[in-house]
């Protein structure tokens, strides 16, 4: 068998990595393996990126004040975010929990290099917005590793990116992506927990192939 043909048990557990990735937001507070967290950021370094220009930056933010600093920020947006919901939206969105910042063990903030010099511009003459679309890549790819090893990701964007700089105190030319709450999820489940909770449902509308 050639190394790259897979079987069909593989197919089997792959769409059930698909089926159970979840957005995690709920984790238990152990930490990872150092080694775990390594592996993972293997995997994030195997996705394509325009012109190999591999933009992703990977921070780990371990230092309690900063932790703290960025918990403070997204409480702030949280905030604004409800305020723009009227009645029972409004209600609705209090009870969801939208980060899992109190309990997760690792929190990743990653960036994207603007213009890097690797990859020498090719493909993202006309896109440079390519290099974010990489970094997105890199970051999928983390997601899913992570939850072939039972590690939750939680995707945080209800953030304000320049404040978030500022509080990281990163490089002018890196722009903020994501911050990811990392850890053992508490629970498991194969429905997105905003479907659970009556926020909204999947949508099967546009699952189709438009064509001309
Ligand atoms: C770009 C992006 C930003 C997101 N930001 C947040 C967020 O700030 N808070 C949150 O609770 N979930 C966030 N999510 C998770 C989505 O709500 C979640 O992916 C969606 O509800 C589907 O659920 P699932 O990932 O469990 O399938 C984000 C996801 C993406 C891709």
């Amino acid at each position: 068998m050639h190394p790259t043909e897979f079987t069909a048990s593989f197919h089997q557990e792959l769409e059930k990595l698909f089926l159970w990735r979840r957005d995690v937001r709920h984790f238990r507070t152990e930490p990872l393996p150092e080694e775990l967290l390594d592996k993972l950021l293997n995997y994030a370094w195997m996705a394509p990126s325009v012109g190999l220009s591999e933009p992703w930056r990977f921070m780990r933010v371990d230092t309690p004040k900063y932790k703290h600093a960025i918990y403070e920020e997204f409480k702030r947006c949280n905030q604004e975010a409800r305020n723009r919901y009227t009645s029972e939206k409004a209600e609705h969105y209090a009870k969801l929990k939208l980060a899992g910042l109190d309990d997760a063990p690792h929190h990743i903030a990653v960036f994207s290099e603007h213009n890097p010099e690797q990859g020498h511009g090719v493909g993202r003459q006309t896109m440079p917005e390519t290099t974010l679309y990489s970094t997105v890549m890199a970051i999928f790819s983390f997601w899913l590793a992570a939850r072939s090893y039972g590690v939750g990701v939680g995707w945080v964007s209800i953030l304000d990116p320049q404040k978030v700089c500022a509080i990281l105190e990163t490089p002018k030319n890196w722009k903020f992506v994501a911050y990811l709450c990392v850890g053992y999820p508490k629970t498991l489940d194969d429905t997105p927990e905003l479907e659970r909770l009556g926020w909204e449902k999947r949508n099967l509308t546009h699952k189709k192939w438009f064509r001309i």
